[in-house]
């Protein structure tokens, strides 16, 4: 097999970014913004479920686990999520995507519910690792704070 030169392996990234069809350098379709918010969600989800599974007594309570969960969830809160809900990639506009259009319609309103669910989020990672009576209503409010949001802008699992 030849060795793979600096300018082969240059390529392939290239090609790898762009895409096999030469898409345009980088540009990032509606398509790409659900995919990128859907795995926010999952992986908000992926912290929120073990200590739910905590809190509810499903899964033994640990210190030091929760707190991590926690802290993940709060680390993530610094990511940058302002290109990841573009107009035009509602449920009306394209295919695979939950969110509805009504987002767009109250964007100051579905904005001020993510920020609710953020600081439920800070409070959170303040005591998950305090004990499974701190943790509960924390973690009761987080849950409450990202059903708010689902049950008003995100359409019925089909
Ligand atoms: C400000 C609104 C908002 C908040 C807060 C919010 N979500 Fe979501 N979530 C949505 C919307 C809208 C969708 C649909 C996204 C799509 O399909 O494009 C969604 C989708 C999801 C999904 C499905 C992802 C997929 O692969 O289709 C999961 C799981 C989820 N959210 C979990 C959570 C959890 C857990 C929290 C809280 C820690 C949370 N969400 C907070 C609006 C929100």
């Amino acid at each position: 097999m030849k060795t793979m030169t600096k300018g082969t392996l240059a390529a392939l990234f290239a090609a790898a970014v762009l895409g096999a069809a030469g898409a345009p350098a980088l540009a990032q379709s509606a398509e790409d913004a659900v995919k990128a918010r859907q795995a926010d969600m999952r992986l908000r989800v992926h912290y929120l479920a073990l200590l739910g599974g905590m809190a509810k007594g499903a899964i033994p309570y640990d210190a030091g686990k929760a707190q991590k969960a926690a802290d993940s969830l709060k680390a993530m809160l610094a990511l940058d999520r302002s290109r990841m809900w573009p107009r035009g990639s509602d449920s009306f506009s394209i295919d695979g995507t939950r969110a509805k259009p009504e987002i767009w319609d109250n964007l100051p309103d579905f904005v001020a519910k993510g920020k609710a669910n953020g600081a439920a989020i800070m409070e959170l990672a303040a005591v998950a690792g305090q004990g499974l009576d701190a943790l509960r209503p924390a973690v009761g409010k987080v849950g409450q704070t990202c059903s708010a949001c689902h049950k008003q802008y995100r359409e019925p699992e089909q």
